[in-house]
């Protein structure tokens, strides 16, 4: 085990979390680069304190693959920036109509409309540039990192198709199908997304591949679960985003259609399959493990 490796979860996210801010903060244009409004903008959400999971998960799986896949940090980051477009736009009043996020008041309440919708519209844009340039990685590999994430954000199956889903759920009755879909693509995408670039950064097999997707695609839908949980259980503080929201909209969601109890042992059934789909892997995947973890145990 390397040195990173033994120091404990907590530490190990908030080192990770400071590699991928480094690397955003050199790629997102300074506050006072004109045309000023729309770097600030964008700053402000992104430098807001999210969680990072998205990029931290493509680190593990890329480390569960290779031992220094150098440079990973700015593919990662582009994770990044795509999820907090998506949280940007998901806020605006035309989606979720929210006022709280990260602890603060949504981009649109701060910015005004027309600077939200852009400033999401320049992170999604600057997601592919970076990828365009990541100059240690080969041209081929490039562009299977471009198609992952273009997939993974897009309408069939992917975070764009998942969001409409999700609107247009909104006051109907739930059902277990189209709940599962819109989970797995609203959310569950990005995060199996997150974890297969990582793994093709750092060159995974083909039999490597599709086990970290399977991790992927468990926890993905593990992570909107308990999103989904948290939603009823904890209050707007502990969130930093607006609790009993989903209620409310009378979204299509897990306690909604199970209920509590039943939709908490739904993510720890997929906590464990995702366990499970590691079993190829030795330790260089216990990061990965120790994520599913933390994504099902966490309080916000
Ligand atoms: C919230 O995502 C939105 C969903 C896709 C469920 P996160 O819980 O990862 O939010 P941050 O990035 O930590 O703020
Ligand atoms: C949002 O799902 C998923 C995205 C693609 C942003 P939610 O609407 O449940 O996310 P929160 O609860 O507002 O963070
Ligand atoms: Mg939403
Ligand atoms: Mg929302
Ligand atoms: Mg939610």
């Amino acid at each position: 085990m390397t040195r990173v490796e033994q120091i404990g979860l907590h530490e190990y996210l908030a080192q990770e979390v400071q590699s991928v801010d480094r690397v955003l903060n050199e790629w997102v244009p300074g506050d006072t680069v004109e045309p000023a409004i729309i770097h600030r903008a964008m700053r402000y959400s992104l430098f807001a304190g999210g969680k990072r999971i998205r990029p931290v998960m493509a680190i593990a799986a890329a480390r569960a693959i290779s031992d220094s896949p150098a440079g990973i940090e700015n593919a990662a980051a582009t994770l990044e920036l795509i999820h907090t477009y998506s949280l940007i736009h998901d806020d605006l009043p035309a989606l979720d109509n929210d006022d709280l996020r990260r602890g603060r008041p949504t981009c649109h309440r701060v910015f005004g409309e027309a600077i939200a919708i852009l400033a999401g519209d320049a992170l999604l844009t600057l997601a592919f540039e970076v990828l365009s340039r990541l100059s240690s990685t080969e041209a081929e590999r490039r562009i299977r990192l471009v198609e992952e994430l273009a997939r993974a954000a897009g309408t069939v199956g992917g975070m764009i198709g998942g969001q409409v889903c999700d609107l247009e759920g909104e006051g109907k009755r739930p059902s277990a199908t189209l709940l599962e879909s819109i989970h797995r693509a609203k959310t569950g995408a990005l995060l199996r997304a997150s974890v297969r670039m990582g793994a093709i950064f750092a060159g995974a097999s083909k039999q490597e591949l599709a086990a970290i997707s399977e991790y992927g695609e468990h926890i993905g839908l593990a992570f909107q679960i308990i999103d989904d949980v948290l939603d009823v259980e904890e209050p707007s503080e502990a969130l930093g985003k607006t609790a009993g929201k989903d209620e409310a909209q009378q979204k299509i969601t897990f306690p909604a259609v199970y209920g509590l109890e039943r939709s908490r042992e739904m993510a720890e059934q997929e906590r464990l399959a995702a366990h499970l789909a590691l079993r190829m892997f030795d330790d260089r995947a216990e990061r990965l493990r120790q994520i599913a973890d933390f994504i099902v145990h966490r309080k916000a």
